[in-house]
């Protein structure tokens, strides 16, 4: 008898093409489904096709943000697997990561677009598809520990997912009639290409294991380090039939960190003498003088002088 948790389930992931979307992507195939990966990043998707095989996913660029591209990827997952049983809404942004008091409204509306605006379109879309043909599925998004609390990210991605947990509660309620399932995981900092970016400082990305350094020690759970693979195994859960009578329900992952701990807004200098006393404890001192110093203060200098002709 198989083990396989999605044996023969078939599965759109938005946003798969990398981090926490990819790892499910995974988990899932390996698990017996069937899954489309739905994202903005071509040649990363392909990458993550061809690195699994083509005989259990494929790619389709959808920009979550354009309900005409959402509802043609679901015609596509219908046409090429015949079904669609789990809707896994993953994609997001962290937007703008400037304080409430010089907040850019646009950036912001950006962020509501992709995070909110995204996953709606793809539960509207993908539950018509599961209603006109009596499909009992499963639809998981991606909110975050920062949808429930103030002061973990920015004041538009905070909002965004906050707007996301009513949207999950509220559509649990509408869908569940036609017995589908809506739920979704919150994770707290995963070391993702998303959060190895420092706020305001685009071209360099932190040492994932510098993130993971400090996210473990905010956790009041010794020894944890999340994972993607842990954020996939939560949605995984959701999306198989072991949480046939879970509905409406956000399962936060995150170690059960301390309510008081906020990073928002950032304090640069802080963040500054973390990586370089984060560093000083990992590599040699003339390669941090020679490499990373130099590299890092000529972006943090690109960055002021991008940000002065803006
Ligand atoms: N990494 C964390 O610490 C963390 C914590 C809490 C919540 N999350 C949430 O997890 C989800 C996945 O993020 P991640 O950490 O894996 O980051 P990531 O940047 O590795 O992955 C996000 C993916 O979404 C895609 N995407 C962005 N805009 C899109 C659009 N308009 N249409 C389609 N795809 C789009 C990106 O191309 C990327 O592949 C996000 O919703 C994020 O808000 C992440």
């Amino acid at each position: 008898m198989s083990t396989a948790r999605l044996e023969g389930k078939v599965a759109i992931i938005t946003g798969a093409a990398s981090g926490i979307g990819e790892a499910a992507t995974r988990l899932f195939v390996e698990n017996g489904a069937f899954v489309v990966i739905a994202d903005v990043q071509d040649e990363l998707g392909d990458q993550v096709v061809a690195s699994i095989g083509p005989e259990r996913c494929s790619y389709k660029h959808c920009d979550v943000t354009d309900e005409k591209q959402v509802e043609e990827i679901v015609t596509y997952t219908l046409e090429k697997y015949g079904a669609l049983d789990i809707v896994y809404s993953n994609a997001g942004i962290v937007g703008s990561v400037t304080s409430t008091l010089d907040l850019d409204l646009k950036a912001m509306e950006k962020t509501i677009d992709v995070n909110v605006c995204g996953c709606v379109a793809m539960m509207k879309h993908a539950g018509c598809a599961m209603v006109a043909r009596n499909i009992h599925g499963s639809i998981i998004c991606t909110v975050s520990a920062g949808a429930t609390r103030g002061g973990l990210a920015p004041a538009g991605y905070t909002a965004s997912k906050h707007a996301l947990l009513g949207v999950v509660r509220s559509a649990s309620r509408e869908l569940g009639m036609y017995g589908i399932r809506v739920n979704c995981v919150s994770p707290f900092g995963v070391a993702t290409p998303m959060a190895c970016t420092i706020p305001g400082v685009k071209r360099f990305r932190l040492d994932p294991e510098f993130v993971e350094a400090q996210m473990s020690s905010v956790s009041n759970l010794k020894g944890m380090v999340l994972k993607p693979k842990d954020i996939a195994e939560a949605a995984m859960f959701l999306a198989s039939d072991e949480s046939a009578c879970i509905n409406g329900h956000n399962l936060v992952v995150d170690g059960g960190f301390p309510d008081s701990m906020d990073t928002f807004p950032v304090n640069k200098c802080k963040a500054v003498l973390d990586i370089a006393r984060w560093s000083i404890s990992k590599v040699k001192f003339s390669s941090i003088l020679f490499i990373f110093v130099p590299r890092f203060l000529i972006s943090v200098f690109d960055q002021t002088r991008d940000g002065s002709k803006d």
